[in-house]
């Protein structure tokens, strides 16, 4: 694993579920730390969890958001060198409830709110030669599970 040394940390899907953990884990690990997510007054609540966390409100399925919030994050931090991308949305259904503009919603975030990090942020890693990236998915990428699409 990285050491704070090598940049700031940025993590997506930070104001709830897994993703609020570990910003705070790693601020108390003594990373700088971005937080993103949609919502920014419940980013901003879950990054007082811990000191050294910086909430930068990006929706993920706007690329143009995702390049501006890692201008953002590289002026106000310093390069990113670990980025845990972890947006995601999911609505439970089966095979009564299918719902494809639901499905194609949560596609825009998991997989594509994924892609438009990465493209924000990669010719950055790749010129500076070095970042760690963490891509948060799902078991059912394996194997089906109930009520689960993703
Ligand atoms: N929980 C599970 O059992 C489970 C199982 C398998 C995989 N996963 C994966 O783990 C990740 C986190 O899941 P979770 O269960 O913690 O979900 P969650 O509790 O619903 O949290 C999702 C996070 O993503 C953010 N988010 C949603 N849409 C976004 C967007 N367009 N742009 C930026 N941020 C967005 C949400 O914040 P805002 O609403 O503020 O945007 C929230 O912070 C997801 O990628 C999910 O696919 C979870």
């Amino acid at each position: 694993m990285t050491t704070p040394q090598g940049g700031c940390a940025w993590v997506t899907g930070a104001s709830s579920g897994i993703g609020a953990a570990p910003a705070p884990l790693l601020a108390r690990r003594g990373w700088q730390v971005a937080a993103s997510a949609c919502r920014a007054e419940a980013l901003t609540a879950a990054a007082a969890v811990a000191g050294g966390i910086l909430p930068v409100p990006v929706d993920v399925t706007d690329l143009a958001a995702g390049r501006a919030g890692v201008d953002r994050i590289e002026t106000q931090l310093g390069p990113i060198g670990l980025a845990v991308l972890n947006a995601g949305r999911m609505q439970p259904m089966t095979a009564r409830t299918l719902d494809s503009g639901a499905i194609r919603a949560q596609v825009e975030v998991i997989l594509m709110g994924m892609v438009h990090c990465l493209e924000a942020l990669l010719a950055r890693l790749i010129a500076r030669r070095r970042g760690h990236l963490v891509v948060v998915t799902s078991s059912p990428g394996y194997r089906g599970l109930p009520g689960s699409v993703d």
